[in-house]
């Protein structure tokens, strides 16, 4: 264990994570967790803020987990920036960060896993298959190793937070779980690990995923309600970056994840692009104008 004024510290064992929590919750600490895969950036560190504001001990999970990425997916190049990573969480006063290897985290026989069900099926399920799976088995060890009050996640993995809802309920896991707001930069870029694999010219381009759920939002604001009208002009906004390739641009119940034909309540328009070969989400909520009495 390393404790030092310039890094947060760094527990690499179960061992060494459970023993500062068990002594914070005997202390009657209310423990956060904040789970991340590394190349923290201000995404991440709002959820560190988030958690500091409402609890007295934040632990920042930083794993690569292998388990929720497919074998044409980007495991080995996913970027590992753990010293940097360490610097930004002390400098945000998170208290522990907990970076074990894969063999700290899997046995070499394991055989569970958490199958989530409906909410994990369409889009990023359809997508990743088996993604979700190994997301629940993940949060669910670190839930298991960390036993936080509260677990924060961001919003931008909109369908990861209500799959973890659904696990923590239907499994009557006793964590709060809070979801926070996708934080952007400022040209609407939602943040996220993966926008450094874009060169320049493919970071402006990747803004017509921002632009997409804008105009989206603003058809809904205008009075829209026809789901097909709106993914149309979604589409077309995606359309004008020559080497977009759509995986899904979606328009679903919050909730259940199933398709909405018109915009009769809160709707979740989501969607999954490639930009030059990297796999960008992005999602915002509609809520139809409300009826003029
Ligand atoms: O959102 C992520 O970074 C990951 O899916 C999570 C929740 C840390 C599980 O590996």
């Amino acid at each position: 264990m390393n404790a030092s004024a310039s890094i947060s510290k760094l527990a690499t064992t179960i061992a060494q994570i459970r023993a500062e929590t068990i002594a914070a919750r005997r202390a009657g600490v209310k423990i956060g967790l904040v789970p991340t895969m590394g190349a923290l950036h201000e995404g991440h560190l709002s959820l560190v803020r988030a958690s500091k504001a409402e609890c007295g001990l934040t632990v920042v999970s930083i794993f690569v987990n292998p388990t929720q990425f497919g074998p044409n997916e980007d495991f080995s190049k996913y970027p590992r920036t753990l010293d940097n990573d360490l610097k930004l969480l002390a400098a945000c006063g998170a208290e522990v960060a907990f970076a074990p290897e894969a063999s700290e985290m899997y046995r070499s026989d394991r055989s569970t896993t958490v199958d989530v069900g409906e909410v994990a099926e369409p889009l990023e399920g359809e997508f990743r298959p088996g993604h979700f799976r190994g997301v629940a088995t993940v949060v669910l060890k670190l839930f298991n190793i960390v036993q936080p009050d509260v677990a924060f996640f961001g919003q931008k993995d909109f369908q990861q937070v209500q799959v973890v809802r659904r696990m923590v309920a239907d499994l009557n896991v006793s964590v709060d779980v809070r979801a926070c707001p996708i934080v952007r930069e400022p040209d609407g870029l939602a943040m996220s690990s993966r926008n450094r694999y874009l060169s320049p010219a493919a970071r402006r381009r990747a803004l017509v995923l921002s632009r997409s759920l804008k105009r989206a939002d603003e058809l809904v604001r205008q009075g829209q309600c026809d789901a097909a009208v709106i993914l149309a002009e979604m589409r077309a906004v995606i359309e004008t970056a020559e080497d977009a390739r759509i995986d899904y641009i979606a328009l679903v119940d919050p909730e259940t994840f199933r398709p909405a034909e018109t915009i009769a309540g809160p709707t979740l328009a989501a969607l999954a692009v490639k930009i030059e070969n990297t796999r960008l989400i992005d999602n915002c909520l509609l809520s139809p104008r409300a009826p003029i009495l």
